[in-house]
């Protein structure tokens, strides 16, 4: 089966808050590659699934039921041989709230918390909107990549009492090796921290790289770990509010329980957990393909920059559908290089100071959209910098 990421889609006008550029003060004409949603449609697959619950015509209050969780225990046990309980698996409407919930659980006010700069921004947001102090362990770019400086990050473990990975990585677009991922977990195991694992890219990875689950890896890790997954990355259903978190400790799972309903949430949406079941049934095809075509896009952005434009250069993604652009060769100041992408290239992109400040210099590129797209805002990109 061929599916098709070739057809542009219109999303203007469809409540998209990508495609609305005046709420967010950006000129009319800027081709949007920001926020990390895909413009492809959702698998057909799950498509049917929407369909025909929305022809049975009542929406409820809902739960997971055995099919659903049947679903999802075959996904992770299939692509990624982590085995998963049902008990440990909490619904709840995104990763996001689950860091905000999971960082209230796992320590206090004024507690230390370890992040990876540049980082999906939400979870420095997590640990100063709560009241936690941000520890930031930059990640170390040499040669064009980024990896871990483990002596900084244990100076850093050793004052917090939490650590949030990022794994595969946004926006370096790493996806840590089992080596990396046993070093952290040591270091953390050997100061009693506990860890939030953003996995929602898991399933974004290029061939020659492999994702691993940081709490399959060994039991201990499993025990202070709380797991954050989604369908909404893989499948392009984040407007769907959806996401599945793993805590196999008990005593960890009944607290951030607790803390969800104190924050009144209960039951799950009835669409969410439709689309999830059909996609993790029926999408396996469809990723394949997808991961392929993103491959080929990521190709497609290493080669024309470098004939075209090389003094911005693509940091090599290992993962995510996120190509993080290195400017700094351009010589421009955060702030020139953001108003040059947005009011002369015409590009809304993620400024990479967002991201900490290791991102400054960088602009993150949303590839998953199809390749005709890539190819216009690469030309636009040419049409400025060359
Ligand atoms: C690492 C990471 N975590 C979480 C999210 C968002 O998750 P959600 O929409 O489920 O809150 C994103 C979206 O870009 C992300 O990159």
């Amino acid at each position: 089966m061929h599916y098709d990421f070739d057809t542009v889609i219109d999303r203007r006008n469809t409540y998209s808050i990508k495609y609305d550029p005046a709420s967010r003060g950006k000129p009319d004409d800027v081709l949007p590659l920001w926020v990390a949603d895909m413009d492809f449609s959702a698998p057909p697959c799950v498509i049917d699934a929407l369909r025909s619950r929305a022809q049975h015509g009542i929406f409820g209050y809902s739960e997971p039921d055995t099919d659903y969780c049947a679903a999802v225990r075959d996904w992770f046990r299939k692509r990624f041989e982590w085995n998963v309980e049902r008990e440990w698996l909490t619904v709840t409407p995104g990763v996001v709230n689950a860091l905000y919930i999971a960082v209230r659980v796992l320590t206090k006010p004024g507690d230390g918390v370890v992040v990876q700069q540049p980082v999906y921004y939400p979870f420095n947001s997590a640990v100063r909107h709560t009241g936690r102090q941000l520890l930031v362990n930059e990640l170390v770019y040499s040669t064009g990549r980024y990896s871990i400086d483990f002596e900084a990050f244990e100076n850093k473990i050793k004052q917090a009492k939490l650590f949030i990975l990022c794994n595969p990585h946004n926006p370096v677009g790493r996806v840590w090796t089992r080596d990396e991922l046993m070093r952290m977990g040591e270091i953390c195991l050997r100061y009693g921290v506990t860890v939030i694992s953003d996995e929602i890219h898991q399933d974004f990875v290029f061939s020659g790289n492999r994702h691993f689950v940081f709490a399959s890896l060994d039991e201990r890790f499993a025990n202070i770990t709380v797991t954050c997954t989604s369908p909404s990355k893989t499948f392009n259903l984040a407007g769907l509010l959806h996401a599945n978190i793993f805590i196999s400790n008990e005593t960890l799972r009944a607290q951030f329980r607790q803390e969800y309903a104190n924050c009144g949430l209960s039951q799950p949406g009835i669409m969410g957990l439709a689309a999830c079941e059909a996609a993790y049934s029926g999408g396996a095809d469809w990723v394949d393909e997808l991961v392929n075509y993103l491959a080929g896009n990521m190709s497609l952005i290493h080669e024309f920059l470098q004939t075209n434009i090389p003094k911005i250069k693509l940091v090599e993604p290992e993962g995510t559908y996120l190509a993080w652009l290195d400017c700094s060769s351009l010589g421009l100041s955060a702030s020139e290089l953001d108003n040059a992408i947005t009011h002369k290239a015409k590009l809304w992109l993620s400024n990479g100071s967002i991201f900490g400040k290791g991102g400054e210099g960088f602009q993150r590129m949303n590839a998953a959209c199809p390749r005709s797209v890539v190819h216009n805002a690469l030309e636009r990109l040419k049409k400025e910098f060359v």
